[in-house]
């Protein structure tokens, strides 16, 4: 039997998610959107592609659940971005309705599937998603860390001109520019960062992960970076459908852990068949603490608007 995979949402990082996972030969891949014919058009462009690239995953579009019918994995990917003159709030406001919709269609067809959230605000949209599902919290997952240190390892590899591959980080907090690099943590091959490069360069590296997304927004003026988040999301769902149990930072419903309640936020975990199968509790010095502290209230602050308005 063969996993199914829906993502919904075909816009950049849905469709990027939606070939990456194709070529990863992982599960079929459904790409539902709300846009008419468009995901049946990118799904027959995937399907396509299969014979040049040789995959033999089956890719399909839709714009109703039909076909997502029991999918084992679902990444949402639906939503809308910042339009000039919006605020925060309203765009949180907007995608909250947008996901409290996905997730109802969702929960209804695919009852026992895992949900790989990368919507935006990314840690409230968690929060939404696993209130309207009532899923279990092991199956809501949300995507921001893997691409965050995506973004800082990629960036101290090339400072310190060594493989990517040798450079492992660790990120903590909500996604966005609260979120809490543990430099402390990281290190190249075993060797901790602070004995590779000075504080200034690490502190440049730091901001410049933290501004990332900005930092590409800025180029791209009418969107927003995609070939690394829907690879993030990818990484993670095969971690998921193969059982890989990689440790990954995910944003993950705490309960008590880092002395966060009910929130949504990013901590390192394990991801396998059962989706979050582990949550890892790092021991944080003072400063790291308050970080995340400042971190998990910047959630809670998106989370108190929505509340007000169910
Ligand atoms: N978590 C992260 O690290 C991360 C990284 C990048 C992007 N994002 C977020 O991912 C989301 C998508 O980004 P994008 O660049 O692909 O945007 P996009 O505008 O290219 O695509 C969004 C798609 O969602 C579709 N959509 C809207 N409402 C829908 C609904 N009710 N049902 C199904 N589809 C619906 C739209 O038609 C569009 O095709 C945004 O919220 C963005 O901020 C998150």
């Amino acid at each position: 039997m063969r996993n199914k995979i829906t993502v919904v949402g075909g816009g950049n990082v849905g469709a990027s998610c939606a070939i990456n996972l194709a070529m990863k030969e992982i599960g079929d891949v459904v790409l539902v959107d709300i846009v008419e014919g468009v995901p049946v058009g990118k799904g027959l462009d995937m399907l396509q592609t299969g014979p040049i690239e040789g995959y033999d995953s089956r890719v399909i579009g839709a714009n109703d659940y039909g076909p997502t019918e029991n999918s084992d994995v679902v990444v949402i990917t639906a939503g809308l971005a910042r339009k000039p003159g919006m605020s925060r709030d309203d765009l949180l406001l907007a995608n909250y309705e947008v996901i409290k919709n996905v997730t109802e269609q969702v929960a209804k067809h695919s009852p026992n599937a895992i949900l790989v959230l990368v919507t935006n605000p990314l840690d409230a949209m968690c929060w939404v998603a696993h209130q309207v599902s009532k899923f279990p919290k092991h199956r809501v997952v949300g995507m921001a860390g893997v691409l965050d240190t995506a973004r800082f390892r990629a960036f101290i590899a090339a400072e310190l001109n060594v493989s990517v591959e040798n450079v492992t980080a660790v990120v903590l907090g909500g996604h966005g520019d609260t979120m809490v690099p543990v430099v402390r943590l990281s290190s190249v091959s075993g060797i901790p960062l602070t004995e590779l490069m000075d504080k200034a360069t690490l502190d440049k590296l730091v901001d410049r992960t933290r501004n990332g997304g900005a930092e590409i927004v800025k180029y791209l003026k009418t969107g927003s970076a995609y070939y690394a988040p829907a690879a993030a999301a990818a990484e993670m769902v095969e971690s998921i459908l193969k059982d890989k149990k990689k440790v990954l930072p995910c944003a993950t419903y705490l309960e008590g852990e880092y002395g966060i309640h009910g929130l949504f936020v990013g901590v390192p975990v394990k991801l396998g068949a059962k989706g979050i199968e582990k949550i890892y509790e790092i021991k944080l010095n003072d400063e790291e603490k308050a970080m995340l502290a400042k971190s998990a209230a910047a959630v809670q602050e998106l989370i108190d608007v929505m509340k007000k308005k169910m």
